[in-house]
């Protein structure tokens, strides 16, 4: 058998550092595990223009097709704000997802028991949480055409367009009811339906689709009821599959349901490869956070959660990403918290490295 190969880019901002922490467990998986990863490094998004005078190089962009699975840490930071808007370190992400093709995006949104009371919400809201948003992730607002800023007789006008074809939601509604048949069976789809014509076509082609699982019980919802939905009740969701724009808003107000944006992992896939997995990439939900960049503040578990994903649908290692899984909970039950974890009921302070370390050392005891 080959060894799996792995493309990881850790980017700018907090995106190194974590990455270091996630090098701790594929080194761990290979030492341990037998399981040995042909890993390279390249550069993305700020990085890499800083590099190459673009977010993504296009050798970048060829090995990321050729490998098994790519894992990023996060891009951009202020000192690109001044940058043109198709340099922007963003564009090198968006890149990969389009090029890549990788329409269907999974964001989990699980509350661990340790981090119930530290949710801005109440703890019975929160607690047992595990549901999963299925993201469109290579059409809508974000790619359609026209798009630009133009003059308008003498006025500026910015224009996006929110396009969808049929095919574009059947491919990501079917992942999503193929992820529900293995969950609790029930899938919500999101829309604005009320208002916008690409909502219709969304809402009849899901309907369409669900023909096909008829084990599936499906409900439709307007995104913006759906993100009070959310907050008011998020253990009524399994799974829910909605658009490019409103699954980038849905999965951040999922996130802070778990206590924080620095624990949310996330999976992106195409279509299978002739090795019959999908092409994928791994990131965590989190930005680049240059605000903390650099001082050893950063959570490094939804970056090794990511990981873990990659254990689990790009390798068929479901059993280690269980385990990866396991080391986190135990960590977070002992008490180890990074900055963003510091509630009012305190913890053991730990840095980045600190973080990476215990779960390391949870894995160790997992043998
Ligand atoms: C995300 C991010 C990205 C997005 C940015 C960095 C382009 O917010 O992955 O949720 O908007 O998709
Ligand atoms: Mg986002």
């Amino acid at each position: 058998m080959t060894t799996p190969s792995l493309l990881i880019l850790p980017g700018d901002g907090i995106g190194p550092e974590v990455m270091t922490e996630v090098r701790k467990i594929i080194d761990w998986m290979g030492a341990k595990r037998g399981l040995a990863f042909d890993v390279s490094e390249d550069l993305v998004g700020g990085a890499a223009y800083d590099a190459h005078g673009t977010p993504l190089h296009d050798d970048t962009m060829a090995k990321a097709q050729a490998v098994d699975a790519v894992l990023l840490g996060a891009v951009g930071g202020p000192k690109y704000d001044v940058l043109d808007f198709s340099v922007k370190p963003e564009r090198g992400l968006l890149r990969l997802r389009k090029e890549m093709d990788l329409f269907s995006n999974l964001r989990p949104a699980q509350c661990f028991d340790a981090l119930a009371d530290f949710s801005s919400l109440k703890k019975d809201v929160v607690a047992g949480l595990d549901i999963m948003i299925v993201r469109e992730l290579t059409s809508g607002v974000y790619f359609g055409e026209p798009r630009g800023v133009f003059d308008e007789g003498g006025e500026r006008v910015g224009v996006n367009t929110q396009r969808y074809t049929a095919s574009e939601i059947e491919r990501v509604a079917r992942s999503a009811f193929d992820l529900a048949m293995k969950r609790d069976k029930k899938l919500c789809s999101m829309e604005k339906a009320n208002v916008m014509e690409s909502g219709i076509l969304w809402r009849d082609v899901v309907t369409e689709v669900a023909r096909d699982y008829p084990e599936v019980a499906l409900s439709h919802m307007y995104a913006d009821n759906g993100a009070m939905q959310l907050v008011r009740w998020p253990k009524q969701f399994d799974v829910i599959v909605t658009d490019n724009l409103f699954g980038d808003i849905l999965s951040d107000c999922a996130a802070m349901l778990t206590g924080s944006l620095g624990m949310l992992p996330s999976a992106s896939l195409g279509a299978p490869m002739t090795n019959g997995c999908p092409k994928a990439l791994y990131e965590p939900v989190h930005g680049s956070a240059p605000d903390i960049a650099g001082e050893g503040k950063a959570n490094p578990i939804a970056c090794i959660l990511s990981f873990a994903m990659a254990l689990r649908y790009s390798f068929d290692l479901g059993a280690e990403a269980a385990r990866v899984e396991r080391a986190v909970e135990k960590v977070l039950a002992d008490g180890a918290r990074t900055a963003d974890l510091m509630g009012p009921e305190g913890g053991v302070p730990v840095s980045t490295s600190g973080m990476g370390d215990a779960v390391v050392a949870a894995l160790d005891a997992s043998l």
